[in-house]
């Protein structure tokens, strides 16, 4: 298998402010041994942990990420979501660098799944940069590391530039040609919405030779029943909560 049957989801985003170290800190701290987190291009380059093409909904800053550099990014607090339920535990939690964040998951022995998301330049502005961040990181040596996209161009590219690094396609619904686009990329792993998934189409992944992985679980009935229809893996929120689901049947 590829990556462990639970992924933490941008680290552990019910539990630790999403895209953070915190979060892989958590995500660790459940005994979670993979984390997917989202990478995006700032406007001076800096390649930094971070779902949104703006700052607003998590963070207490503002603006579109690609009208901001690094420098802007001091001072804001990555935790404003976390503040109401848990008062000052995560207070101050920066946004981190996509170097940063791989440390850390390197450091607590863990593997990553890193999210390419695309809002609005040129793919090769942000997929050249993080396969040259990539390509000498322990990591990708040790065999924990996976890069995934729900862009096709931007697959194509990583496949092109470093084909030695494993790639996941990401589907929402899966396409009819989802195996044509799969193949073109030659992505060794499939992840698709679990909503939209049947135990027809898990099957048809399975028997494809594919691994599947579904995001986003975080009810243990739901992972219960993906895995028995045949999914290797599911991205939560909240691992303790599914893990302790799952160990408990
Ligand atoms: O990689 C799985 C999942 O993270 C894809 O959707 O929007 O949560 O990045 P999103
Ligand atoms: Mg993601």
């Amino acid at each position: 298998m590829r990556m462990s049957p639970i992924i933490g989801h941008r680290g552990a985003a019910r539990i630790a402010p999403e895209n953070t170290l915190a979060g892989i800190r958590a995500a660790a701290a459940c005994g979670v041994t993979w984390v997917e987190m989202d990478v995006i291009l700032m406007g001076d380059g800096a390649l930094i942990m971070h779902h949104d093409k703006t700052l607003n909904r998590c963070t207490t800053g503002k603006g579109e990420v690609l009208a901001l550099g690094l420098a802007d990014l001091q001072n804001i607090d990555a935790a404003k979501l976390f503040e109401k339920e848990y008062g000052d535990t995560f207070k101050g939690e920066p946004v981190p660098t996509l170097q940063e964040a791989l440390d850390l998951t390197h450091e607590l022995g863990m593997g990553m799944n890193l999210e390419i998301k695309m809002h609005n330049h040129p793919v090769t502005d942000l997929v050249l940069p993080v396969l040259d961040v990539l390509k000498n990181h322990p990591l990708l040596r040790e065999g924990k590391l996976i890069i995934s996209s729900f862009d096709h161009e931007a697959l194509a590219l990583c496949h092109q530039h470093s084909p030695e690094i494993p790639l996941g396609h990401l589907f929402e619904g899966l396409p009819s040609n989802w195996l044509t686009l799969t193949t073109e990329v030659n992505a060794a792993t499939v992840h698709a919405n679990q909503r939209k998934l049947t135990q027809k189409k898990v099957q048809e992944v399975c028997e494809a030779g594919y691994e599947l992985y579904c995001y986003t679980v975080n009810d243990a009935q739901k992972a219960r029943q993906l895995f028995e229809w045949g999914a290797s893996g599911i991205f939560t929120d909240d691992p303790e909560e599914v893990k302790t689901a799952i160990d408990d049947n």
